[in-house]
């Protein structure tokens, strides 16, 4: 009778353990494909930032940034939200654990390079929200998509959420320094004046950004009357352009 039951426990043990290991393998397979989609999603931009390089002689973007959303934060949001933590719930609910972030030069940048990558056949878009065109009240600007893109395995394609956020140089600039007074809110005596000069500051950087646009466009209006030899050379010049 001992032995049996001792084996009973022993069963209901291992049973036990198996199916918490299938679970953290599930949700590390969840993770790998989070994961590869930033991947897919920044070869994207690099691709796009390539070839407009090749064609315009500048770069649209001035770099790429991603994060994958760290398992404790993840999980914090997960009991905010009063979700279970299930992979499919997950899956469902939540659609930043994959995050890119495009840093471009110019405001007319941002939105000819988020229409290019949108316009692509595996890009799903699920979600878009113009911070630029309507700023939160804060002074944010930002353009955010949830998009969701295939990501091949061996033996199936999953279907991922990434959260892209496209801003100028300068609104980024921003959006670093009003985030790090959101974490020293609680014991910022301050916190309604630093507001008011953040948001002053988000006013003069929109009105700085739209400024630069207009200057670049000027200068890409003046035409200059090339011979034939001239126009012969600048092709050359295009084919010197490093590919990456
Ligand atoms: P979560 O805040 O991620 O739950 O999503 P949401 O539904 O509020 O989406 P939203 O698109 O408004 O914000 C998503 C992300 O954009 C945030 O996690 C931040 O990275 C960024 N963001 C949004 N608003 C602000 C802001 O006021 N300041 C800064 N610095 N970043 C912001
Ligand atoms: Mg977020």
């Amino acid at each position: 009778m001992e032995n049996y039951l001792d084996q009973v426990l022993k069963d209901k043990a291992a049973n036990y353990f198996m199916t918490v290991i299938d679970t953290v393998l599930e949700y590390k397979e969840m993770m790998l494909a989070y994961d590869c989609a930033i991947r897919e999603i920044k070869t994207k931009f690099d691709i796009l930032n390539s070839e407009f390089k090749i064609r315009h002689k500048r770069n649209p973007i001035a770099s790429v940034n991603t994060r994958l959303k760290s398992n404790s934060s993840l999980m914090e949001k997960v009991n905010r939200r009063g979700l279970s933590t299930d992979v499919a719930t997950i899956e469902e609910h939540i659609e930043d654990i994959a995050g890119v972030r495009i840093i471009c030069n110019y405001i007319d940048d941002i939105y000819k390079i988020a229409d290019a990558f949108t316009s692509q056949n595996d890009v799903e878009l699920l979600k878009k929200k113009d911070y630029i065109a309507n700023p939160k009240e804060n002074g944010y600007r930002s353009l955010h998509l949830i998009v969701r893109i295939p990501v091949f395995f061996a033996e199936e394609i999953r279907k991922v959420k990434v959260e892209v956020q496209i801003r100028t140089i300068a609104m980024d600039f921003w959006a670093s320094l009003e985030h790090q007074m959101k974490y020293k809110k609680s014991n910022l005596e301050s916190f309604t004046e630093i507001s008011a000069r953040l948001k002053e500051c988000a006013e003069n950087i929109a009105k700085t950004d739209k400024e630069m646009q207009e200057i670049r466009r000027s200068i890409e209006g003046i035409t200059l009357k090339k011979s034939e030899e001239e126009i012969f050379v600048e092709k050359l010049k295009k084919l010197d352009i490093s590919l990456n």
